[in-house]
C-alpha cells in the first residue's frame, strides 16, 4: 500500500515537473534554443513514431512502435509512414489531405488510430515532443502565430522556424483588448495533449445524418453569453469546442467518415485543402491537425463511385490496412486477445490458437495461377518458411499477383476470438479445470459458420473446406509431436542417426570404405542404410549420386566457414531423417497409444511422454492424454 501510494506521489510530481509557464517572449528564447517545439502536427506524429526506433527486416522497415500491438502489417505499416507521414512531416503537399485508413473489418484500423492517440498523449510528454500553447486558447494554438505577417519572414529566420495559420478569432480579441497588442507579454504555457482532457486529439463519430449537428465538428454559439455580446461574431459569444478545435496540435480521428452528408465533409474539405476551416460567422480558422478516417472497402466502393464526391476524393489520400497474412503473427493476434479477455483457469492447448490461424490466413489468400503451388505452400512461404523449390524472389512473385486484392477480404479476428471464447465458455462450465485444444477451436469455428446470417452457401463451402485443411496441418503436427515425444532424446537420436548417414555418404562419395566401429573392420558403406533415409522423401536411386554430393558440398561449406553440421542444416535431409525415425516408431506409437490395457511397460512408457509434453511443451494432463488418444487414432487409420 505504502508503495503505491509513494508511485502516486511520485506520479504526480513528475507531471507537475512537466509544467511551464512563461510569456511569449520567452517562448521565444525557448524556441530559439530548440525550434523543434515549434513543430507541426504532423512532424510530431511521424518523429514520435520514428523516436521508438526502426529496424530493417528482409527489406521492409518495422516501426518498434507498433511492434507491441499490431501484428504483420509491416507492408501497409511502412506504406503509411513513407508514403504519407514521412513527406507530411516535411511539409509536403499530402498533408493537406484527409488520410482515410481502407481495409476489411477488425482488420486493426481502429487499433491503428488508438495506437496513434496513445503515442502522442505520452511523446508530449517528452522533451522531444513537448507542445506549447497560448494560455487560453480554445484551441490550444501555437504562439507563433502572434507574430504579425509582416514580421515573419525575419522571425522564421532568425529562430529557423515556419509559421504558419493565423490567430484565432478568441485570441485575436484577447491581444487586443487585454495586451493592448503587446504580444510579447501574452502568456504561453506547455500542454499535455490528453484526449481526455480534450487537449490535441479528438474523435468524431457520426450519429444520425440527419440530426448531425456540424457544431459537433466547429463548435457553436454560446447562448449563455450571446446577450451579454449581443453579436454572434464576437468570439466570447463563440464556443470552438467542436472536435476540429479541439484537436488542433495532433489528430483527430473521423469514424464512419463516409457514412456522412456531403454538407459536412465539405468543411473537411476546407480543412484539407488549406488548413484552414470556417466555423461561425469568423474568418477561416487555422487548424494544424491530422485528419485521419477510416473506412471499409465497400463503402468506399460506393463513395468513388459518386461523381458527386470527385472534389472531396483529391483530397483523400487513401492507404489500404489489408489482413494480416502471416500465421504466426496472426497467432499473436490471438494472444493478445485471449489475454484481453478474462478466460480464467481454462488452458489453451499447444497448437490451438495455429489451428484457428491457419484457417484464417488461408480464408485471405487467393488461389495463384502458378503451377506447383498452393494455398498451404503459399501460407507457409508468406509465414517466411522454406518450400521446396521457392525462392524469396518467388514470394515477391506471389504477394504481386494480388496486390491490393489479397487480405481485402476473409475471416477476421474478432469472429476467430468470438469462437474461441464460445469454445471456453462451454469447456468452461462443464469441468472444474477446463482445456480448449486445437480440435474444440476447429469444431466451435465450424459451429459458428452455421449460425453466421451474411454467408453466401459458396463461402461457406469454401471455409469449411478449409477448416478440413487447417485440421490435416494440426493431424501432421500432433503427430510429430508425440512421435518427438517418444523418442527419449529426440536430438540424440537424430545426431546419430545423421552422423551415421554422413560417415556412410562421405566414403560412398570417395569411393572409401569405412571402419566399423565395433569391430573396427573395414567395410563397404551400408547402401541399406543410406537407401533407407533418402526413400523417405523419394531420392531416387538414380537421383541418390546427386544427392549425396549435395550434401557434401554443404557439408563441406559449413566446414569452410566453421560452422556445425547438423540435422536442421539441410532442410530435405531433417525431414528424411526425422521421417526415418517415426517410421522405425510407428508401431510402438500406435500400439502404445490405442491399447486398452497396456502392460506395464507400456504404461510406464506414456506416463513419460505425458510427463513431456506437460513439462516441455506446454501441455496440461488434460490435452496431453487427449493428444496421445487422437494421435493412436491417426495412426490406425
Ligand atoms: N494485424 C493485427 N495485429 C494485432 N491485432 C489485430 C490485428 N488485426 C486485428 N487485430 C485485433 O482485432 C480486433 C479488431 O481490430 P480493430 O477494431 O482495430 O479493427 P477495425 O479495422 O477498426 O475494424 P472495423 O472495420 O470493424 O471497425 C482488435 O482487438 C485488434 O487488436
Ligand atoms: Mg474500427
Ligand atoms: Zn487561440
Ligand atoms: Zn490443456
Amino acid at each position: 500500500m505504502n508503495a503505491l501510494l509513494r508511485r502516486l506521489e511520485e506520479y504526480r510530481m513528475s507531471e507537475e515537473a512537466l509544467r511551464w509557464e512563461g510569456t511569449f517572449a520567452d517562448y521565444l528564447e525557448l524556441v530559439a534554443r530548440n525550434p523543434s517545439v515549434a513543430q507541426f502536427a504532423h512532424a510530431r506524429i511521424y518523429n514520435m513514431i520514428i523516436s521508438h526506433g526502426v529496424e530493417e527486416v528482409n527489406g521492409v522497415r518495422r516501426y518498434r512502435f507498433f511492434d507491441q500491438e499490431l501484428f504483420g502489417l509491416e507492408r501497409a505499416l511502412e506504406r503509411l509512414v513513407e508514403e504519407y507521414l514521412h513527406p507530411a512531416a516535411r511539409r509536403l503537399d499530402v498533408r493537406k489531405r484527409i488520410l482515410l485508413l481502407m481495409g476489411p473489418v477488425g482488420g486493426g484500423k481502429s487499433t491503428l488510430v488508438a495506437m496513434l492517440k496513445r503515442g502522442l498523449e505520452a511523446y508530449s510528454r517528452t522533451p522531444e515532443g513537448a507542445v506549447y500553447a497560448i494560455r487560453g486558447c480554445p484551441m490550444h494554438e501555437e504562439p507563433l502565430h502572434l507574430v504579425p505577417r509582416e514580421l515573419r519572414p525575419e522571425v522564421e529566420k532568425e529562430l529557423g522556424v515556419v509559421i504558419e495559420g493565423d490567430l484565432c478569432p478568441h485570441c485575436r480579441l484577447m491581444v487586443r483588448e487585454e495586451y493592448g497588442g503587446r504580444i510579447e507579454e501574452v502568456p504561453v504555457q506547455r500542454v499535455l495533449l490528453s484526449e481526455a482532457d480534450r487537449v490535441g486529439i479528438g474523435t468524431f463519430s457520426p450519429s444520425d445524418p440527419k440530426s448531425q449537428d456540424i457544431a459537433d465538428l466547429t463548435g457553436s454559439i454560446d447562448f449563455a453569453t450571446i446577450g451579454e455580446y449581443g453579436s454572434e461574431s464576437d468570439p466570447r459569444a463563440y464556443r470552438f469546442d467542436g472536435e476540429l478545435n479541439k484537436a488542433n496540435r495532433g489528430l483527430m480521428e473521423f469514424q464512419e467518415m463516409l457514412k456522412l452528408d456531403e454538407k459536412f465533409l465539405w468543411h473537411l474539405l476546407s480543412l484539407s485543402q488549406e488548413g484552414n476551416f470556417k466555423a461561425g460567422r469568423f474568418a477561416l480558422i487555422s487548424a494544424d491537425e491530422l485528419v485521419i478516417a477510416h473506412t471499409n472497402e465497400s463503402e468506399y466502393r460506393a463513395f468513388i463511385a459518386n461523381k458527386k464526391n470527385e472534389a472531396l476524393q483529391s483530397r483523400i489520400i487513401v492507404m489500404p490496412i489489408p489482413y494480416n497474412l502471416k500465421v504466426s503473427d496472426e497467432v499473436r493476434i490471438y494472444e493478445k486477445l485471449v489475454r484481453q479477455a478474462d478466460t480464467g483457469h481454462v488452458h489453451i492447448a499447444p497448437h490451438a490458437l495455429y489451428a484457428a490461424a491457419v484457417f484464417s490466413v488461408l480464408s485471405r489468400l487467393k488461389e495463384s495461377k502458378r503451377a506447383g503451388i498452393d494455398l498451404v505452400k503459399k501460407l507457409r512461404l508468406y509465414d517466411g518458411a522454406e518450400v521446396e523449390g521457392f525462392k524469396p524472389a518467388d514470394v515477391e512473385e506471389l504477394r504481386r499477383e494480388f496486390e491490393g486484392v489479397e487480405g481485402m477480404s476473409g475471416v477476421d479476428p474478432r469472429y476467430v476470438i468470438n469462437r474461441i471464447s464460445s469454445a471456453i465458455i462451454q469447456k468452461g462450465e462443464n469441468s472444474a479445470k477446463a482445456c480448449i485444444t486445437a480440435l474444440d477451436v476447429l469444431r466451435s469455428l465450424k459451429d459458428g459458420l452455421d449460425q453466421h446470417p451474411s454467408i453466401t452457401p459458396q463461402e461457406r463451402e469454401r471455409l469449411l473446406s478449409l477448416i478440413a485443411v487447417a485440421r490435416q496441418e494440426y493431424d501432421e503436427i500432433a503427430k510429430r509431436e508425440v512421435q518427438k515425444a517418444f523418442i527419449y532424446s529426440y536430438e540424440e537420436s537424430a545426431r546419430n542417426l545423421l552422423n551415421n548417414y554422413l560417415d556412410n555418404v562421405e566414403a560412398y562419395c570417395n569411393n572409401h570404405q569405412i571402419r566399423d566401429p565395433l569391430t573396427d573392420e573395414l567395410r563397404d558403406p551400408d547402401e541399406r542404410l543410406m537407401r533407407s533415409i533418402e526413400e523417405q522423401i523419394g531420392v531416387s536411386d538414380n537421383a541418390k549420386k546427386a544427392f549425396r554430393e549435395e550434401i557434401m558440398i554443404r557439408l563441406s561449406t559449413y566446414a569452410r566457414r566453421g560452422l556445425t553440421f547438423d540435422y536442421t542444416s539441410h532442410e530435405r535431409l531433417r525431414e528424411a531423417i526425422e521421417k526415418k525415425l517415426f517410421a522405425d516408431l510407428k508401431d510402438v506409437v500406435r500400439i502404445t497409444t490405442t491399447t486398452r490395457t497396456p502392460d506395464a511397460d507400456q504404461q510406464r512408457r506414456m506416463d513419460e511422454v505425458v510427463d513431456r509434453l506437460i513439462q516441455e511443451h506446454g501441455y496440461c494432463a488434460s490435452c496431453a492424454n487427449e493428444l496421445l488418444r487422437y494421435v493412436g487414432s491417426l495412426l490406425s487409420r
